[in-house]
């Protein structure tokens, strides 16, 4: 079996050698006596052009198949290093592995993200989908490289799990009972003391928590896996299930986590611009101008660095006619946050620091008992890729904390041991996956991004 790719990448080892391929056709014009197929393996952005001829028996079969009919080609390679094509395959015999129907919803004009989004199981044949999904899986295995070559232990955290990291209330509900007919307590509550796990669980928002166990065993972890949020929030940048990677760090304070992420992201752009070097281009001629320029610029940059104080001054200072307001304590918008990093900085951006009001219990309270050790990273394009903070190590301050969020404090009693049992500094950030890959690919909807998309009222495949 020879794979397309090798016929590309390594040419010359096939000059005057028989091959064999398997894929489908993409394009297949024919005249009387030959004609030609463009075939796709899926090993290779590109596909390669079978000439076949009326000297192959079923021949008249082959030029009536629809595109998208699946062959194994054995033949002859040709060499042709003048013309357009470096070489091609001249078919010595064609067996029919799987003819296709004419109503094939593929057909060579180009279609809308938003109809291939209703095709989504077909998706994946057209150029535009091969090269997202290709970069998705070569990004997740640059971080898992990254993450691994640093010394960092990869950390399977829980699915099912019964506490609420971002206490944000966004959680899938997980349960064996019967909705209708809920058991009750004394106070006409439901008795999730008769749920399957004894108490009430939800799908994971996030594997922070099992991650800082895991880091104040291991030092260095990070984790890589689904989470899931119930935001009702239909935006191109929100998905109901995303990935999530999430490295924690004992002894590191919130500046160590930034640099990570920065070598972090810039490893990564560096590891699909070397290994997609076909599909990055195809991106920035089809999808967006500049792309290649971008995320070289964001490779070589030094990503800037403001406290959350700065940029709201900033942003007042812009002059901008802003959707939302912008005032210190408000949370920041896409607007926002995409005006500091394409307008004023042009590069990605650190912001910290932010009010503890808005921003997750378990950050560490600054000197000022205003602010969190918090930092957001903030790119071109997309807004929010990362977010990330220094841990509130002291046992007491966290334990105010969950108090004073009404925060129930029975599901965090082993959280808080660690702060106990030689707790120390720590920090960590979570990256969201499809947004890392919409920052490499230019791709603008989080539901182009991920095999089959999960967000709200969409689970059809
Ligand atoms: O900022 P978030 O909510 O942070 C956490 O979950 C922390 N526990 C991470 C940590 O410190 N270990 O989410 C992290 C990232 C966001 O910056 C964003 O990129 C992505 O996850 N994200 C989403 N991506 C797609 N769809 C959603 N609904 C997302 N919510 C967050
Ligand atoms: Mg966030």
């Amino acid at each position: 079996q020879t794979l397309v790719k090798d016929l590309y990448r390594n040419t010359e080892n096939y000059i005057d050698q028989q091959v064999r391929i398997s894929g489908w056709i993409r394009t297949i014009r024919d005249s009387k006596t030959f004609g030609f197929i463009e075939i796709n393996d899926g090993s290779f952005f590109k596909g390669v052009q079978i000439v076949f001829d009326d000297s192959l028996e079923n021949y008249k079969e082959i030029a009536k198949l629809p595109i998208s009919s699946s062959l194994k080609v054995e033949g002859d390679f040709i060499y042709t290093p003048q013309a357009k094509q470096p070489f091609e395959i001249k078919a010595t015999n064609i067996e029919i592995a799987g003819t296709s129907n004419v109503d094939y919803p593929l057909q060579k004009k180009r279609h809308t993200f938003e109809y291939l989004r209703t095709i989504a199981h077909l998706r994946p044949r057209t150029n535009t989908f091969a090269a997202v999904f290709r970069v998705r899986s070569l990004a997740a295995y640059a971080i898992h490289r990254f993450f691994q070559e640093n010394g960092f232990v990869y950390v399977h955290s829980p699915i099912i799990t019964g506490s609420d990291t971002e206490g944000a209330g966004e959680m899938f509900r997980v349960t064996t009972l019967d909705m209708d007919n809920l058991p009750k307590n004394e106070q006409g509550q439901t008795d999730n003391t008769q749920d399957f796990f004894g108490k009430e669980t939800n799908l994971t928002v996030s594997g922070q928590l099992s991650a800082e166990a895991f880091a104040l065993a291991f030092r260095n972890v990070y984790t890589f896996g689904p989470t899931f949020r119930a935001e009702n929030s239909n935006t191109a940048r929100h998905a109901a299930e995303f990935w999530m990677i999430e490295p924690e760090v004992a002894f590191a304070e919130l500046p160590d986590i930034m640099d990570l992420a920065e070598e972090m992201v810039k490893y990564v752009i560096g590891y699909v611009l070397e290994n997609a070097p076909e599909e990055m281009t195809f991106f920035n001629s089809f999808v967006e101008k500049g792309l290649l320029d971008r995320l070289q610029n964001a490779h070589n940059a030094q990503f800037a660095r403001v406290t959350y104080t700065e940029a709201i001054e900033l942003l007042k200072q812009s002059g901008e006619n802003f959707a939302y307001p912008v005032e210190w304590g408000l949370d920041l918008q896409t607007e926002h946050e995409r005006y500091l990093c394409e307008k004023v900085f042009k590069k990605p951006v650190f912001v910290t620091d932010y009010p503890k009001e808005i921003k997750a219990f378990y950050m560490r309270l600054n000197e000022d008992h205003k602010t969190v050790a918090a930092t957001d990273l903030l790119v071109p394009g997309i807004g929010e890729l990362i977010g990330g903070s220094q841990r509130e190590e002291r046992e007491d301050v966290l334990a105010a904390k969950i108090k004073e969020l009404n925060m129930n404090e029975d599901d965090y009693w082993w959280y808080l041991e660690l702060r106990k049992y030689g707790g120390t500094k720590h920090s960590g950030y979570g990256l969201g996956f499809e947004r890392l890959i919409m920052y490499l690919t230019g791709m603008t909807n989080i539901r182009d991004v991920i095999p089959f998309p999960r967000t709200p009222g969409n689970a059809e495949f």
